[in-house]
């Protein structure tokens, strides 16, 4: 078998092949004690930008569960770091900074640097040994959409409704757009530096966009998006989570091949929203993962019937794997979903 010729691609470019794919986001983390063991005294940003290291995590999944696809194991703040800005990963928390980005001032001095100007020659080498080893197995490639990145940026850290981030929007409009703006770029060169290096397809991850209303999304978040994914030459897939009220929008006019559904929307439902000219991706409740197998296993069944409703489907959870998940529930479901026909069309059952 050809790469292009690769369950997910044909998925992505719109056709059921016999095998449904699926993948996993976070399947290379905590759930996996081969990770766990490589990442003892190396920090999540070090690890990241550790050529072999990096490439190792990707693989692990890959050669574990069967996975249809390898996600590069790195990080949505990777490029703001190869930026020159201060971050941290803090365990158990998530992405730091040392200096939050809140008033006018901070966002003239933060888009002062040039996006073009990054270094990602870390990020290239690991992604060419990840597709070496790969061979007919694709990687996607991602980065953080520009609101999920602002986030964290504007605040400082985590939080849990993006208050600062979305205050920013309507306090100060024209400071807002130029902060999004310049981060679809640092995001953009981030996608384009894994494409160069054999990525086969890239995910925008917008993980945080259903803080917003629908009409904020459209306003300040789309645009930013699409310029995030413009001109990359191999097809998006576009996640967020509680993103019901306005996922039409998630296909980014046409720029994303593939929407990523959370477990709220049935996948059906997702469909006769999206159209005939997009893929879907989802949604296995990451809470199901620790019930009893034949409760997963229902669950898994009903996610495929109801993603016959689509032109393609892309099985995946509806969010990242648990860190306490155990692997071998993993395994079992890519066995499952591929002992089924994934060529059959339809509505739910
Ligand atoms: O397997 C994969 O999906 C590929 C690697 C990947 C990671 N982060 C590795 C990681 C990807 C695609 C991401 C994207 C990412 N990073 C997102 C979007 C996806 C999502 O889950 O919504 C976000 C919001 C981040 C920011 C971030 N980085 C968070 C919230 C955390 C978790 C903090 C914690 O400890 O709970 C991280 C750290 C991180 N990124 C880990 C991994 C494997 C855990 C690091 C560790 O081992 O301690």
């Amino acid at each position: 078998m050809a790469l292009s010729d690769a369950p997910l691609l044909r998925a992505l470019a719109g056709s059921r092949p016999d095998r449904t794919p699926v993948w996993f986001m976070r399947q290379a983390g905590r759930s996996l004690p081969e990770y766990r063991e490589l990442r003892v005294g190396t920090r999540m940003l070090d690890a990241c930008l550790t050529p072999d290291l990096a490439a190792e995590i990707t693989l692990q999944p890959v050669r574990r569960h069967g996975v249809d696809a390898g996600i590069f194991f790195s990080d949505i703040v990777v490029p703001l770091r190869l930026a020159g800005v201060e971050v941290e990963i803090e365990p158990g928390r998530g992405p730091v900074f040392a200096s939050p980005v809140r008033t006018a001032q901070d966002v003239a001095r933060i888009t002062a640097i040039d996006p073009a100007s990054l270094d990602t020659s870390a990020i290239a080498e690991a992604v060419r040994i990840v597709v070496d080893e790969l061979g007919e197995t694709p990687l996607i490639g991602f980065a953080g959409a520009p609101f999920t990145l602002a986030a964290y940026l504007v605040e400082g850290g985590p939080s849990k409704e993006h208050l600062r981030a979305r205050a920013m929007m309507h306090t100060d409009p024209a400071s807002w757009n130029r902060l999004a703006g310049w981060l679809a770029q640092v995001s953009r060169t981030f996608l384009l530096a894994q494409r160069a290096a054999g990525a086969s397809a890239v995910q925008l991850f917008d993980s945080w966009a259903g803080s917003l209303s629908p009409a904020d999304y459209r306003a300040f978040v789309a645009p930013h998006s699409t310029a995030a994914v413009t001109g990359i030459d191999a097809p998006v897939i576009h996640f967020g989570v509680g993103t019901g009220p306005f996922l039409a929008d998630m296909r980014l006019d046409g720029a994303a091949s593939a929407v990523g559904v959370d477990w709220r929307q049935p996948l059906d439902e997702a469909a006769a929203v999206l159209g005939p000219d997009v893929t879907v991706q989802g949604n296995i409740d990451p809470a199901l993962l620790t019930a009893p197998w034949p409760v997963i296993e229902a669950s898994v069944r009903e996610v495929l019937a109801r993603g016959t409703a689509a032109r393609a489907h892309i099985v995946n959870l509806g969010h990242g794997v648990p860190p306490e998940t155990d692997p071998g529930v993993l395994t079992r479901i890519v066995e499952l979903v591929h002992a089924e026909d994934g060529s059959r069309r339809g509505g739910a059952e």
